[in-house]
């Protein structure tokens, strides 16, 4: 048993749909939540660079101690998984494998459309997991950049939301696909909308769910598990003022914020907020 705290990361606040599903499925642990706010959006950005602000945050959350660390981000997970896994002395989990592997099992029609960032569309990273659990699945891939400011504004089952899910999804929809990987942090918000786009018969596959799985699995293996009697707490740092992370925030984790840090990964200087 561990009482270390689960490390998790993302560009801003879409990662919070990670943590949701981690505190619901693993409600014993603590976590520390790190939102790079000040640099977001990693998705448009490329490879090296993120892969230089993931390094960055792994180490600030490594001197905290944590015991496991988990790439809340799809585009960091895409590109800086590798070398995270290499430099970092703790399990890492990032949200590509877990949903891939979910949509390898949901699949019959054997076609699995990924929509993500550009940066994880481009990357090809879902794809290659897909194909590595099952190389005879097709997949089609999209980016849909236009879901991560309709989650963040909270227009998520409203008119322009179903338009922009139409234009997006039709080509997928068209195509036969059966199961939709939601390869971004902030798609889960949109789920309701994009189902009704793909229709009923399409499974949308949530990686912020599986990813929660598997942390528990490897928590479970390792015997890092806290007992299941105890109430974990949550802590939140971020690069930016704290305030468009907690307006946010509250509404992504629906009300549940709890006080939020403003860090500077240069100096670790740490001023605090409270929500
Ligand atoms: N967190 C990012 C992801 O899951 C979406 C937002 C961004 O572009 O930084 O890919």
């Amino acid at each position: 048993m561990s009482w270390q705290a689960i490390g998790i990361f993302d560009s801003g606040v879409g990662g919070l749909t990670v943590l949701r599903e981690l505190a619901r499925t693993v409600p014993q642990e603590d976590t520390i939540y790190f939102g790079d706010t000040a640099r977001v959006p990693y998705g448009t950005k490329s490879p090296d660079t993120v892969v230089r602000y993931s390094q960055e945050i792994a180490s600030f959350l490594i001197k905290l101690d944590i015991k496991l660390l988990v790439v809340a981000c799809n585009t960091a997970s895409a590109v800086a998984l590798p070398m995270l896994r290499r430099s970092l002395p703790v399990p890492v989990v990032g949200v590509i494998e877990p949903g891939a592997k979910k949509a390898v099992e949901a699949t019959r029609s054997g076609i699995v459309g990924v929509i993500g960032t550009s940066g994880t569309i481009r990357s090809s990273a879902y794809s290659r997991a897909i194909k590595k659990l099952n190389p005879s699945v097709s997949v089609i891939a999209r980016p849909c950049p236009l879901f991560v400011p309709l989650a963040e504004e909270g227009w998520i089952d409203n008119e322009i939301a179903r338009m922009t899910a139409r234009l997006y999804l039709e080509e997928l929809q068209k195509a036969g696909v059966d199961t939709l990987v939601l390869g971004c942090t902030h798609y889960p918000l949109l789920k309701k909308v994009i189902a009704e786009v793909m229709g009923s018969g399409v499974t949308l596959v949530d990686s912020a769910e599986e990813t929660a799985r598997t942390v528990a699995d490897i928590l479970k293996q390792k015997k890092l598990l806290r007992p299941e009697a105890e109430q974990g707490n949550h802590h939140y740092y971020v690069t930016d003022v704290p305030a468009g992370f907690i307006r946010v925030g509250n509404r992504f984790l629906g009300g549940k914020l709890g006080d939020v840090y403003q860090v500077s990964l240069e100096d670790c200087r740490i001023e605090t907020e409270k929500d």
